[in-house]
C-alpha cells in the first residue's frame, strides 16, 4: 500500500475538515471534488476573480447530495483578514492554500494587483491559520521561483533570481512560511507546482495557461501560437500528482513541515513535443485539428527549461506520480470537448 492509499483510507475512516482557498479556481475545484468523494468536509473560500460558478456546479455534479451537503462556500476576498478569519472558523484541520493571482504576464501587466492577493492575501490566510492553531497549512507555491537558476534539474534548495513579479510573490510567500516556523513554531509545508494541468483549467482569457490555451484553440480550428522556437520545456504536471501531493502534505508529521517541496513529474516536455501530442490526443477524440502552429516572440519573464527532481517529495511525503504527461492529456481532453461544446 502506498502512503496516499493509507491516507485515503484513514480519512475515509475518520473525516476531517478542510479549508480550500481558490476553491472555485482550477486546482482548488479538482481539491474538493476528491476531498468530498473521500467523505471530508470542506469550507472553501473565493472571490471569483480568476474562479467560477460553474466549476463548483460541475463538482456538485460529480459527488453524491451527502457528500456535497458536506461543503460550505463563502464568498470572500483573502486580501481581507476578517473573510480569512470567518473561514478558518469552522474547526477547520487542514488548510489547502490556493488562492492567488496565477500567470507571469498579468502580474506584469499588474504587479500591484498581483501582490495584493499573492502577498497581503497569503498572509492573512497565513496569520489566520496560525491564530485557528490548525494542524497543518499547505500552500500553492511555484517553480517560479527557481527564477533564473540554470541547474537542471530544479532542487528545491537551489533557488536564482525572480523573473517577474508573480515570481517574487511566490518566493515572499515561502520567505513569510519559514519565519512564521521560526518565530511562532507554525509549520507549513509549500507545493512548487510546475506547471499543472487537467480538467477545469480555464482556457479562456488571456491568461490562460499553454494547454487549455492551445486545446481550445485547436478544437475551434483557430491558430496557434508558439512563443519562442518551441524548444522551451515544461515539466508538466497531471491535476491527480496535485491532489495527491496536497494530501499527502496535509497529513505530514511534523518533522518533514516547514519544508518546500516540487511538485511534477520529473520529466520534461518541449513546447514542440507538447503541441505534437495535444494535435494526437484530439485527433482520437475525433476533434478536427486545423493547421500547423505559428511561431511568434519569446514571452518576457519566461524561463526557458524547467525539470523538477522530486525526490525529496518522494522521501518525505511518499509521493509516487501516478499520471505521466500523455496520460494526463489523454484524460483531460474529452473534458475540453464537452466544456467547449457548452460554452
Ligand atoms: N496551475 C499551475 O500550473 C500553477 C503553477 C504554479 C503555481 N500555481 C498556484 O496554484 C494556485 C491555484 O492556481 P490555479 O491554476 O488553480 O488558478 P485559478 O486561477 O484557477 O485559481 C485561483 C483561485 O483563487 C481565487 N482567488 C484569487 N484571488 C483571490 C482573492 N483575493 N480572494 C479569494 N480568492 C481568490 C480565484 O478566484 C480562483 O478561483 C495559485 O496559488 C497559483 O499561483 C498554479
Amino acid at each position: 500500500m502506498t502512503r496516499y492509499e493509507q491516507i485515503k483510507a484513514e480519512l475515509l475512516a475518520s473525516p476531517k475538515t478542510w479549508l480550500v482557498t481558490g476553491v472555485a479556481g482550477f486546482i482548488g475545484s479538482n481539491l474538493l471534488e476528491h476531498l468530498l468523494k473521500l467523505n471530508q468536509v470542506v469550507v472553501g473560500l473565493d472571490n471569483f476573480a480568476t474562479g467560477h460558478q460553474y466549476n463548483l456546479d460541475e463538482v456538485k455534479g460529480l459527488v453524491s447530495s451527502e457528500q456535497w451537503s458536506r461543503f460550505t462556500f463563502i464568498k470572500g476576498d483573502i486580501c481581507n483578514y476578517q473573510d480569512c478569519e470567518i473561514a478558518i472558523n469552522n474547526k477547520i484541520d487542514y488548510v489547502l492554500h490556493q488562492a492567488a493571482l496565477g500567470s507571469v504576464p498579468r502580474s506584469i501587466a499588474d504587479p500591484i494587483t498581483t501582490n495584493a492577493a499573492n502577498i497581503t492575501g497569503f498572509l492573512n490566510m497565513l496569520q489566520a491559520a496560525k491564530e485557528a492553531s490548525v494542524k497543518s497549512f499547505t500552500y500553492a507555491a511555484s517553480s517560479s521561483t527557481y527564477g533564473d537558476h540554470p541547474a537542471l534539474p530544479k532542487v528545491e534548495e537551489n533557488i536564482g533570481n525572480p523573473l517577474s513579479p508573480y515570481a517574487v510573490t511566490k518566493y515572499v510567500n515561502e520567505l513569510y512560511a519559514g519565519v512564521y516556523a521560526k518565530t511562532y513554531g507554525f509549520k507549513t509545508i509549500g507545493l512548487r507546482y510546475f506547471n499543472v494541468f487537467g480538467q477545469r483549467q480555464d482556457p479562456n482569457g488571456a491568461y490562460a495557461a499553454v494547454i487549455p490555451k492551445w486545446t481550445a484553440d485547436m478544437i475551434k480550428g483557430e491558430e496557434v501560437f508558439i512563443n519562442g522556437d518551441g524548444e522551451t520545456s515544461r515539466d508538466f504536471c497531471f491535476i491527480e500528482n496535485t491532489v495527491q501531493m496536497n494530501i499527502l502534505a496535509a497529513t505530514a508529521p511534523d518533522d518533514v513541515k516547514d519544508n518546500v517541496y516540487n511538485v511534477a513529474v520529473g520529466d520534461r516536455t518541449t513546447l514542440n513535443d507538447l503541441y505534437k501530442a495535444i494535435q494526437a490526443a484530439l485527433s482520437e477524440c475525433s476533434i478536427f485539428v486545423k493547421k500547423g502552429p505559428t511561431y511568434r516572440d519569446f514571452r518576457a519573464g519566461d524561463v526557458r527549461h524547467s525539470q523538477a527532481d522530486v525526490s525529496k517529495a518522494k522521501n518525505n511525503l511518499g509521493y509516487e506520480p501516478e499520471f505521466k504527461i500523455l496520460q494526463g492529456i489523454s484524460k483531460a481532453m474529452p473534458w475540453y470537448k464537452e466544456f467547449l461544446g457548452k460554452k
